[in-house]
């Protein structure tokens, strides 16, 4: 890959990570030219970075011998991508303050590439307005996030604030860097994570699924190009790097905002959607009484894969998923008449022996037969099958 990025590593615990990072970048042939502030170099030294780079670090706006090697608007020109990892508070508020006091704000300010910003903070100072106020106005303009996690953190506190683990990092600057993949100019929709059905507001209806499986499934497709919109019911994970994500609760809201971010050429529904609905939710939280439990009436809800396979403005390519534990051929060739979909990931659950891990073995029934892939972490069959994809157009 002729690719080439400039990495500004801010100060904060996390900043070791930023040679890891590094790291996935050049063995994937990406060019990594780092910038270093002040901050960043009381946790990782220069040495360290310029090593993994195999490239200069820049440090100082006024260095006589930066700025005659390459002045700080070349700098900033010379990547495919501009990546802030960590970005911290005070970067974060100096980019979108427009401050150009130090060489990593300058170049922020200066540069007309993507910039991709990965936060690292304690939890309180991400809560807090002013940085929420700074995302808010960064991400107007077009400044791209990825992560921060939530997790512990160094300082003793939990929450939001962790940088995201260098290959999620990774992932997101790859998806950014192949915006001219394959799939650029497609429209891809992927359903992934559970639907919950409320009983009342309390309680409610729901399926197991981590949405692991569709987040890297819409994370895969945009990394060849796509513009992917994720309609995803609650799951803890973070919207994938340049990914439009809608978030949804119950299978008719799912539905419609499936429908509404139609026309794509490719739709994979991966969500486990809830079969049935209570027939009404209770508007106040049902109470125990003395007539024992409450029958809870329960109706089928809309199938969002059959209903786009058939409809109005069918995507080109629908894809299903299917979870079979015997004649995986069979009932996945049965689904795929029943919904009209294209192909169905028949996911052989008798091979995974068990479910919710990392890895999956799947198969792809299509009406012509069946392909079995080894079993492998669910990142790699995402790629595996957005690749896939990508050759039917
Ligand atoms: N699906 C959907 N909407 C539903 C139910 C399922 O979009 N209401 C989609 C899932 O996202 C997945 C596929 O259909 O792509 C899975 O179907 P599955 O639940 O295995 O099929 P069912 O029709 O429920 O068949 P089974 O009798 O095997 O449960």
């Amino acid at each position: 890959m002729d690719k080439r990025i400039l990495l500004i590593v801010g100060g904060g615990v996390a900043a070791y990570k930023a040679l890891e990072l590094t790291r996935l970048l050049r063995k994937a042939g990406v060019a990594v030219r780092p910038i270093l502030t002040a901050a960043g170099a009381q946790f990782v030294t220069p040495l360290s970075l310029s090593a993994l780079a195999e490239d200069k670090v820049y440090q100082d706006l006024f260095s006589l011998t930066d700025e005659a090697e390459m002045g700080h608007i070349e700098l900033s020109r010379s990547a495919d991508l501009v990546v802030v990892a960590p970005a911290t508070a005070d970067l974060m508020a100096k980019a979108a303050g427009g401050l150009a006091g130090d060489l990593a704000s300058t170049t922020l300010l200066a540069t007309d590439k993507p910039v991709l910003m990965a936060p690292a903070m304690n939890v309180r100072m991400w809560d807090h307005p002013a940085t929420q106020r700074n995302l808010a106005t960064l991400k107007a303009d077009g400044v791209t996030f990825v992560g921060p996690d939530e997790g512990a953190m160094a300082c003793g506190e939990y929450g939001p604030g962790r940088l995201a683990e260098p290959p999620a990092i990774f992932e997101a600057i790859m998806g950014l860097l192949a915006t001219g993949g394959p799939l650029a100019g497609r429209r891809a929709l992927v359903t992934a994570g559970p639907t919950a059905e409320p009983i009342d507001p309390v309680r409610m209806i729901t399926n197991r699924s981590s949405g692991k499986q569709g987040y890297a499934i819409a994370a895969a497709l945009a990394q060849l190009g796509a513009e992917v919109t994720l309609v995803s019911g609650p799951t803890a994970l973070p919207a994938p790097a340049g990914v439009n994500r809608v978030g949804v609760e119950t299978a008719r809201e799912m539905l419609a905002a499936s429908q509404a971010a139609l026309p794509a050429d490719i739709a994979v529904c991966v969500a486990a959607v809830a079969d049935w609905r209570p027939e009404t939710s209770a508007a106040g939280k049902v109470k125990k009484g003395e007539a024992g439990p409450p029958v809870i009436q329960l109706v089928e809800n809309p199938d969002i894969l059959a209903t786009l396979s058939n409809g109005a403005g069918r995507p080109k390519l629908v894809v299903g998923f299917a979870a079979e534990t015997d004649r995986l051929e069979d009932h996945a060739k049965a689904k795929l008449a029943r919904k009209g979909c294209d192909w169905i990931v028949a996911n052989d659950v008798s091979v995974n022996g068990t479910m919710g891990g990392d890895d999956n073995a799947v198969a792809i029934v299509t009406a012509g037969g069946i392909e079995r892939w080894e079993r492998m972490p669910k990142g790699e069959v995402a790629r595996r099958l957005a690749a896939r994809i990508a050759q039917e157009f």
